[in-house]
């Protein structure tokens, strides 16, 4: 009798569940929105490692614990009254870059120029540096990558400062350790960084200071406008040198993508990686050296009678006579797992408290209400990954795995990481400590730290679209907070 009744019920039920997939949608698409103003404090899911979770009275606000409570961040800074050994006043302008070989483009200075200018100092001295922002729109900052500085001298927007503003300066104060590291803003760091707002910071050793007999050269690796440069020179830049003069050669990688180095015409010593010694580094010949975004490799080579020849796709340094002649980049590359000897370490690896998964994926999904293949960490799509909690003075591990299908030079600050195995292979060379390490497509690395310096701190993908694309986590010390928010009025935007 009822004829339209078995037509009209289905029709209800498919307009029901039409509208329960859109609202269901519509709030998948809202919870995936980033607040205009958020803190990092609330940002994911808390990790615990296998370790204790936080003592109820610390709140970490995002996480059920009510509102955050613990150790302000900015209060972690070196002894207020030391006067410092070394100090550098930097003005950072927004400004139409022109560079030999490069197109002009609008871009970044430092006290005019880019890079930057070359801060040096010696190990154990209080470095201050007093950073004015001119002119740039929207802020800046400064971060000291791969110097283990104290949590609220580490620069990044929203984390541990506010961006400067035109018109404010910002003094950052540190105790360095020897090493080759460099600097660069964290406000907006994916243009702020690609556009030239960095330099290097080079680290004599305190014991007899920087050798006279060894000539030293930073080689600052950067892309701008599309032209390779090495110190902002395309092509090859000669620096002459004596035949036998040991030549030190401080590659730092400030590009986003991993930089194979190698050298013509004799060969080198890989003497250092991030700011850290290799122990008894062996002679190396027709191999590349690969420095990730961010890293760093100090190359030390003696100059042979016809010159010798550091090289990057795209642009080179010539040292001695000539400078050396071209060579096409080897095909193997270095193995960092199994370089130079073992020497003992200032920690026991196995006596970690907490492992820690940092799981590298991809998946379609929503960053922020868009719609696209994001980068994921442990499954998750930013905000929605976990924050590694540890306590001080903990030893923990990372398991690094990548199967996202790209490479991801994955950085933490604040720390240096020990590589202990890479897809199950234990490193048995010199220990390999690293603040930036490259994590290749369908690798597994296991790294150790010791949790010596509280804070919260960024652990990232150094391509930095990467990280404005949401790999990006943080390292969070129980007990601690910071009062700093991602946007607000000063718009801190790290990434
Ligand atoms: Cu080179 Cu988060 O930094
Ligand atoms: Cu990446």
């Amino acid at each position: 009798m009822n004829r339209s009744a078995p037509t009209r019920r289905p029709r209800r039920i498919v307009a029901a569940a039409a509208a329960v997939l859109v609202v269901g949608l519509g709030a998948y698409w809202w919870s995936s929105r980033l607040p205009a103003t958020y803190s990092m404090m609330d940002m994911g899911h808390l990790d615990t490692g296998g370790g204790p979770g936080p003592v109820a009275a610390m709140g970490h606000a995002g996480h059920g614990g009510g509102p955050a409570s613990g150790i302000d961040i900015a209060t972690l800074v070196p002894d207020p009254v030391r006067v410092a050994d070394v100090h550098y006043d930097l003005v950072a302008r927004a400004a139409r870059v022109q560079l030999p070989g490069v197109p002009p483009f609008d871009g970044f200075t430092l006290n005019g120029s880019t890079p930057g200018p070359t801060l040096t100092a010696t190990a154990g001295d209080l470095v201050e540096v007093r950073v004015t922002n001119a002119d740039i729109a929207e802020g800046m900052t400064l971060h000291w990558h791969g110097v283990d500085v104290p949590n609220a001298m580490d620069g990044v927007a929203g984390v541990t400062q506010d961006a400067v503003a035109p018109g404010e300066s910002f003094t950052y104060r540190f105790v360095v350790q020897a090493g080759t590291y460099w600097y660069h803003s964290h406000q907006v760091a994916h243009p702020q960084v690609s556009g030239g707002l960095f330099g290097a910071l080079v680290v004599a050793p305190a014991l007899g200071g920087a050798d006279p007999g060894v000539l030293d050269a930073v080689a600052l690796l950067h892309t701008y406008a599309g032209v390779r440069t090495i110190d902002g020179l395309p092509g090859t830049a000669v620096r002459g040198g004596a035949p036998g003069t040991t030549v030190r050669v401080r590659v730092i990688n400030t590009d986003p993508n991993p930089a194979p180095v190698w050298v013509a015409g004799g060969p080198v010593r890989v003497v250092a990686v991030d700011g850290r010694d290799v122990h008894e580094p062996g002679e190396v010949s027709g191999r590349s050296v690969v420095v990730t975004a961010g890293g760093r490799a100090d190359l030390e080579m003696v100059i042979p009678e016809a010159g010798v020849r550091v090289q990057v796709a795209g642009a080179s340094l010539g040292f001695g006579p000539g400078g050396g002649t071209e060579a096409p980049a080897p095909r193997a590359a270095l193995d960092l797992l199994h370089y130079g000897t073992p020497t003992a370490l200032p920690f026991d690896p196995a006596s970690a408290a907490r492992t820690f998964e940092y799981r590298i994926g991809r998946r379609y999904g929503l960053l922020d209400g868009r719609l696209g293949a994001w980068w994921t960490i442990n499954g998750g799509i930013f905000p929605d990954v976990p924050v590694y909690l540890v306590r001080a003075g903990e030893v923990v591990k990372f398991r690094i795995t990548n199967d996202s299908g790209e490479v991801h030079p994955m950085h933490l600050h604040g720390h240096h990481m020990l590589v202990l195995s890479r897809d199950g292979e234990p490193a048995t060379g010199s220990p390999w400590w690293v603040d930036s390490l490259n994590v290749e497509h369908g690798v597994t690395f296991e790294v150790a730290l010791v949790a010596d310096n509280p804070g919260v701190w960024m652990d990232h993908c150094h391509n930095l679209p990467h990280a404005a694309q949401g790999l990006m986590t943080h390292l969070m010390y129980e007990g601690y907070t910071t009062h700093f928010v991602i946007g607000g009025p000063h718009a801190n935007h790290p990434e």
